[in-house]
């Protein structure tokens, strides 16, 4: 069936000759399994041959802009903050170069914004709103003037903005001021800015936010700590970044250093307990830089948002925006930290060219992230956290199709939200942690530092990775690393035969106990976990088989108090069981899990979970119509199925 999305998208293809998406309909992969080795190698030679024919590498299927003809080069914001209507206005002056000199027409991405007028030198400028795609927005052609190089675009969002979250005070921590943060990657910086949002598209900006004087704003851009709170605040991103790096959030927001480069943005009430929790932040910055080059953006705080961010982190140069729901007291969950920090070289040093070349940002970013822990908390944590990894992995591989198995994905009629997975993360870094092995961990950590020099501050597609590796690593190792290899880690399903296994000895023990109890050779009380490490915890409950008896349940809860944990990993993991089983006396606990938390991640599979029976299903629109107030567009986007 053709998607009524695609259809739309097409329709305004016609309209606008410059629209990329009009290539989507000309290529099917084969789905057949892999078979023998060199079938394997046959058909990941065949894949990345034809991939290179159809789907044309570095399109960006994602974005009606003409970045080829005109790019988008520097934007001026100047933007008011209107938290009784939920409605940001004010004006976006685009400044763009003309990169085909005949070009006429700038076109940018837009998703439910209301275009006022555009101006340039306080003269109209014409210009055209395209029809609306579900999954794009819309185009937005204006005609260049005849002089000059910027345009000024004053328009305002809608309440209903895809990338805006508005919180009223009762859905933040103090209760007393409202709360507003944006979340662009991967297509909704065009829902509250109009410009190219594509990756491959890299832009400086300013900034003015004007917001109630109680307030205070912070973006992705320079912050200064020292700033009055006075409802203005200026900002500067002199460094070129893609359009999903651009983001704002405004609240009762107070800060707290935590070392000479870092520090802590979050409400009063939770301050302290984050720059606790983050307080290595510091160290991680240094280790990053002493073996993958040098910190390129000045500063690097977080911002700890609300319960109802839908992401666990995001990468947002010189500030991450952060769930409060990895503050667990003692930080077991601070993995997530290394992984925002890392993606300050992968990501937005080097950044994908398109979505489809995600694994390039993740899959690098998961790699570090791993070495960054094993620095700075040592190899056993390393460990079990590469364990519980690869089984996240596998649990996928398992699940997915085969087509969403390859790490260049065809994501062609595709909205990106819809298919995440660990597939760019854990199979990319574990493809990176392959090549780590076989040439040596200084060798690659060299390798890596020189890429990140090489393309800093470009966007680059997989193709153009390949064709590095090609010149550095495959004439250096001759030997060590081959071409098809690579190739079937790239464009074929699953993981490859012989790839790197990782282990844990902090497990084995988890595996006996687990053992002895499900045999009824020891009882769950006298399981000796004080010792337990959070992740041998998951590790504990993520293998437990599916089915449990209600006397198993009552065990385990009676033993480990597991229903009233405080850490949200491992809720989370006891909570999958509780659905799995239906064990009624954590079922309140379930319901409020479900409507205090809005990372996507924690929730989802719990509402899949729930969708597949009539009580759990029941149970789960309850939840949801309680909480769908509170959660993130994107969360209700990626749940209402399940309780429909
Ligand atoms: N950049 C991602 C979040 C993202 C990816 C948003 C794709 C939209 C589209 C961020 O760095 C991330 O990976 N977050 C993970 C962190 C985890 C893997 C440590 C998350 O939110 O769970
Ligand atoms: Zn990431």
């Amino acid at each position: 069936m053709i998607r009524k999305t695609t259809l739309l998208a097409l329709a305004s293809c016609a309209v606008l000759s410059a629209c990329s998406y009009q290539h989507s309909q000309s290529q099917s992969y084969s789905d057949t399994a892999s078979g023998s080795h060199s079938e394997a190698h046959a058909k990941a030679e065949q894949h990345s041959a034809s991939h290179t024919h159809s789907m044309q590498a570095g399109l960006d299927y994602h974005s009606y802009a003409n970045p080829e003809q005109v790019a988008l080069k520097h934007i001026d914001l100047d933007l008011n903050v209107n938290f009784d209507t939920k409605i940001m206005s004010g004006t976006a002056e685009l400044t763009y170069t003309k990169v085909d000199p005949n070009a006429d027409t700038l076109i940018v991405d837009t998703r439910d914004l209301t275009i006022e007028k555009i101006t340039s030198y306080g003269e109209p400028v014409e210009f055209k709103l395209g029809e609306a795609d579900e999954n794009l927005g819309a185009p937005l052609a204006i005609t260049l003037p005849k002089s000059g190089s910027s345009v000024v675009v004053h328009y305002h969002t809608s309440p209903e903005a895809s990338g805006v979250q508005w919180l009223t005070p009762q859905q933040t921590a103090g209760k007393k001021h409202p709360f507003l943060f944006t979340q662009a990657q991967a297509t909704h910086a065009r829902s509250f800015i109009p410009l190219q949002d594509s990756p491959k598209v890299r832009v400086t900006y300013n900034a003015t936010i004007r917001t109630p004087k109680s307030l205070l704003a912070v973006m992705s851009a320079s912050n200064d700590p020292e700033t009055p709170r006075d409802g203005e605040y200026h900002f500067k991103m002199p460094q070129p970044i893609p359009s999903y790096l651009i983001a704002l959030g405004v609240g009762d927001l107070e800060f707290k250093p935590m070392g000479k480069r870092t520090g802590v943005y979050a409400e009063p009430s939770m301050l302290e307990a984050a720059a606790k929790e983050f307080e290595d932040t510091e160290s991680m910055l240094i280790a990053t830089e002493k073996r993958y080059g040098p910190y390129s953006w000045d500063r690097y705080d977080l911002l700890i948002l609300p319960p109802s961010f839908p992401f666990g982190g995001m990468e947002n140069p010189r500030l991450s925006f952060i769930t409060p729901t990895v503050i667990a007291g003692d930080k077991s969950l601070v993995s997530l930290i290394a992984h925002e920090l890392a993606h300050s070289w992968s990501g937005n040093t080097v950044t994908n060219a398109t979505w489809r070349d995600l694994w390039l940002n993740e899959g690098f970013t998961t790699y570090l992230t791993y070495r960054i822990m094993e620095i700075v908390y040592g190899t056993e944590r390393f460990d079990q956290e590469a364990v519980l990894g690869y089984q996240d992995l596998q649990a996928d591989i398992s699940a997915l199709p085969e087509k969403d198995e390859v790490l260049a994905i065809d994501l062609r009629g595709r909205d990106p939200d819809d298919v995440f997975s660990n597939i760019p993360y854990e199979k990319g870094a574990l493809f990176l942690r392959e090549i780590e092995h076989a040439i040596g961990r200084d060798n690659f950590d060299a390798f890596l530092k020189n890429y990140f020099a090489h393309f800093a501050f470009q966007s680059i597609t997989t193709d153009e990775f390949l064709a590095y590796l090609q010149e550095t690593l495959l004439k250096q190792y001759p030997n060590k690393l081959n071409m098809q290899r690579i190739n079937q880690w790239i464009f074929e399903a699953g993981v490859p035969e012989g790839a790197p296994q990782p282990e844990s000895n902090a497990f084995e023990m988890v595996d006996t106990a687990r053992n002895a109890w499900l045999n009824g050779e020891k009882a769950a009380m006298d399981i000796d976990t004080q010792k337990w490490t959070v992740h041998q915890w998951l590790y504990f409950l993520n293998n437990m088989p599916e089915t449990l008896s209600a006397e198993q349940m009552q065990k385990l809860d009676a033993a480990f108090n597991l229903t009233q944990s405080h850490n949200n990993e491992i809720a989370h993991a006891w909570l999958m069981h509780v659905v799995k089983n239906w064990y009624e006396p954590a079922l309140p606990r379930l319901h409020n899990y479900l409507v205090s938390i809005g990372r996507n991640k924690l929730v989802r599979p719990l509402y899949r979970e729930l969708s597949k029976t009539p009580k759990g299903k029941a149970l789960a629109k309850k939840a949801f119509e309680q909480a769908k107030a509170g959660y993130h567009p994107l969360t209700v986007k990626a749940n209402e199925g399940y309780v429909n």
